[in-house]
């Protein structure tokens, strides 16, 4: 289960230094329009929302997350921008009352790994099996036929630490479990840890879920060029 509570204090910080680049994220799904309406699939505390709603804040928007403390943060954030409505829930059993024109998630709940010339492959937040049937169900039933899913594109995981913008150190470590990976999130301030955070992760080769979310409707649309920062499917 992804549980971001342990690290939403910290996460605007850690992210906004470099983790993830928001304006070239909504410039990519900018290249999807026309769009009216989307759908945030762990949204998070906001950062691509608010984004996205700044420059284009004709769109219905509407962001789901399961952890209810980046939400508040969230709620924070957004509380101008009337076009977004924020939900919490967990993509296995959520219910809302409209299909989308375009759904998409960057980072949260699935992505896809792409390095170099190797094959693309897809990690999921949801480490059980069914799980990940059950979420793409439910997310397929939330696309209009015709509708676009983009899932992010991250490059690889490593061990990794900086100093982010509030002066404290960010690290991470990757270990392969049995289907998967785990990772490990720290922050630290001076001797003090002040945040950590462990989250198991599901990974799948690219047949495989391109199968799963064939299954659930959705078909792999390959995109020309490189400077993607998703993959994109289409809802039949
Ligand atoms: C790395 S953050 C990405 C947030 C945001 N998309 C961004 O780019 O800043 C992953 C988010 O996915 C959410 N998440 C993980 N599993 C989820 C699930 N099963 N259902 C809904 N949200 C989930 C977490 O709570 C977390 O806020």
């Amino acid at each position: 289960m992804g549980d971001y509570t342990n690290m939403s204090a910290y996460y605007d910080d850690i992210m906004t230094s470099g983790y993830y680049d928001y304006a070239g994220i909504v410039d990519s799904l900018l290249t999807h329009q026309p769009f009216a309406n989307a759908l945030e699939i762990g949204c998070g505390t906001g950062l691509i929302l608010e984004e996205l709603s700044t420059r284009q804040p004709r769109l219905a928007l509407t962001g789901i997350d399961l952890t209810e403390a980046m939400l508040v943060i969230a709620q924070r954030r957004l509380q101008k921008h009337h076009n977004i409505t924020l939900l919490q829930g967990d993509v296995i059993d959520f219910q809302l009352a409209q299909q989308y024109e375009l759904a998409f998630s960057y980072g949260g709940v699935w992505y896809f790994v792409i390095d170099g010339d190797k094959e693309p492959f897809m990690v999921s937040h949801l480490a059980a099996d069914a799980d990940n049937h059950h979420g793409l169900a439910r997310l397929a039933a939330h696309v209009r036929p015709g509708g676009t899913l983009l899932l992010g594109i991250q490059g690889p995981h490593h061990n990794y630490e900086r100093v982010i913008s509030n002066g404290m150190r960010y690290s991470q470590t990757i270990a392969p479990s049995a289907d998967g990976f785990t990772k490990n999130y720290y922050l630290t301030d001076g001797p003090n840890t002040v945040m950590a955070q462990t989250l198991q992760y599901r990974t799948y080769s690219f047949a495989d879920a391109c199968r799963m979310l064939s299954a659930q409707g959705f078909d792999y649309a390959p995109q020309q060029g490189r400077k993607h920062r998703f993959l994109a499917f289409t809802k039949h």
